[in-house]
C-alpha cells in the first residue's frame, strides 16, 4: 500500500482492515454497539466486505438487498441477490430483500422507461429508488443507522465531480456521516477511507464470493471516468486521492475556507521589508534570508 507507505502479510491484512474501520467509525462517530445496523448489500465487494467486517466486529448488522431487476445477459441483478444471500446463510445473518418490480410493479429498467428520465440510462432512476428503499426499511425495521459500502474511490470521484461545478450543497453534504433527519434514518459510510484495490484484496483474503461483473449500465458513466482520471493521479502521486478526500473533510470542518480568509485578515507587515506575512514577527522569505547570513557568518 504505497500511499500509507505500508505492506502487510494476508494474516495482518484481515486484522488491519477491521481495526481500521473500527477506528473510522469512533472518530466519525458512525454508530455504537448498542445500536441496530443496516447494511445496504449489492453483493459486490464492498458492501459484503462491510458486512464481513461488522460482524467480526461484533455489531449487531443485519443485511438489506434491493432486488433491482437488472439483467444486461448476465442476470445481473439474481445473481448479485443469490450472492448476498450465500454469505448471509454462511454467516447466519439476517438478509431482508426487497424486490422492486413485485412492490412497485416493474422493474427499473422499466420504471425509468416509463417516466422517461435520465436520457435513456436508468441509473437516475435506480438510485433514487435504492435511496427510498433504504430509508423507508430503516425506518420500518426500527434500524439505528443505515451503512452503505461506498470506498474512497467512490466518495473520491463524487467529490471531483461536485468540485468541478462547485455543488456548494452537495459538497456540505457529502462525508462519512450523514446526521438522522425528519423521515430520514443517520447514514454512514465506514469504508469511505480505503482505497477500492484495499477491499478488493479484503474480500479476496476472505473468501468473499462477490459479483465481479459491474452493473450493466455503468459503462461509460461519468463516475467511472472521474475514478479512471484520479487513478491517473494517484499513479503518479501515491496518496492524492486520500489526501483530496481528507482535507476536503477538514476544511468542510472548519467552515470550508472561512478559516483561510480569516488568516488573510491577521496578516500584519514584516517588521523589515513591511510586506504583509501570517507568521509572527520577520515573514518567511526574510527569515529565510537571516538564515543563509547566519550560516555565511557561521561559516558553514
Ligand atoms: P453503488 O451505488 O452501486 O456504487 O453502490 C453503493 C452502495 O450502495 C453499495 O456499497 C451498497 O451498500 C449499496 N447498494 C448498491 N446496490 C444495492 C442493492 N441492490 N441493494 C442494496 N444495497 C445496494
Ligand atoms: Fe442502478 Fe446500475 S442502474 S445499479
Ligand atoms: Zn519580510
Amino acid at each position: 500500500m504505497r500511499q500509507h507507505k505500508l505492506a502487510l502479510c494476508k494474516e495482518h491484512y484481515l486484522v488491519w482492515v477491521p481495526e481500521q474501520t473500527e477506528r473510522f467509525i469512533k472518530k466519525y462517530d458512525m454508530f455504537s454497539h448498542d445500536e441496530r445496523v443496516l447494511v445496504a448489500v449489492s453483493g459486490g465487494k464492498d458492501s459484503l466486505s462491510l458486512w464481513d467486517i461488522l460482524v467480526r466486529l461484533g455489531y449487531q448488522a443485519d443485511g438489506l438487498y434491493i432486488g433491482l431487476g437488472i439483467d444486461g445477459g448476465i442476470g445481473y441483478s439474481s445473481e448479485s441477490q443469490r450472492l448476498s444471500q450465500e454469505f448471509a446463510d454462511a454467516h447466519s445473518q439476517t438478509l431482508h430483500v426487497v424486490d422492486v418490480e413485485k412492490e412497485y410493479g416493474q422493474p427499473i429498467p422499466v420504471l425509468a422507461e416509463r417516466t422517461h428520465r435520465g436520457f435513456g440510462k436508468p441509473c437516475a432512476v435506480c438510485g433514487l429508488t435504492k435511496r427510498h428503499v433504504m430509508n423507508r426499511i430503516a425506518r420500518d425495521l426500527g434500524y439505528d443507522v443505515l451503512a452503505t459500502g461506498h470506498n474512497l474511490d467512490d466518495e473520491a470521484a463524487v467529490l471531483f465531480g461536485n468540485t468541478l461545478v462547485w455543488e456548494g450543497s452537495y459538497l456540505l453534504r457529502q462525508g462519512p456521516v450523514l446526521p438522522e433527519s425528519p423521515g430520514l434514518a443517520r447514514k454512514v459510510k465506514p469504508l469511505c477511507r480505503f482505497y477500492e484495490r484495499e477491499m478488493t484484496a479484503y474480500a479476496i483474503a476472505r473468501g468473499i464470493e462477490y459479483i465481479y461483473e459491474e452493473c450493466p449500465f455503468a459503462e461509460g458513466s461519468t463516475s467511472i471516468y472521474y475514478k479512471e482520471i484520479l487513478n491517473q493521479l494517484e499513479t503518479a502521486r501515491p496518496g492524492a486521492k486520500l489526501t483530496f478526500y481528507l482535507r476536503f473533510l477538514e476544511a468542510r470542518r472548519n467552515g470550508l475556507f472561512r478559516e483561510d480568509e480569516k488568516a488573510i485578515r491577521n496578516l500584519h507587515p514584516c517588521p523589515n521589508c513591511e510586506q504583509p506575512t501570517s507568521a509572527p514577527g520577520l515573514c518567511s522569505f526574510c527569515r529565510m534570508i537571516e538564515k543563509v547570513d547566519q550560516s555565511e557568518i557561521l561559516g558553514e
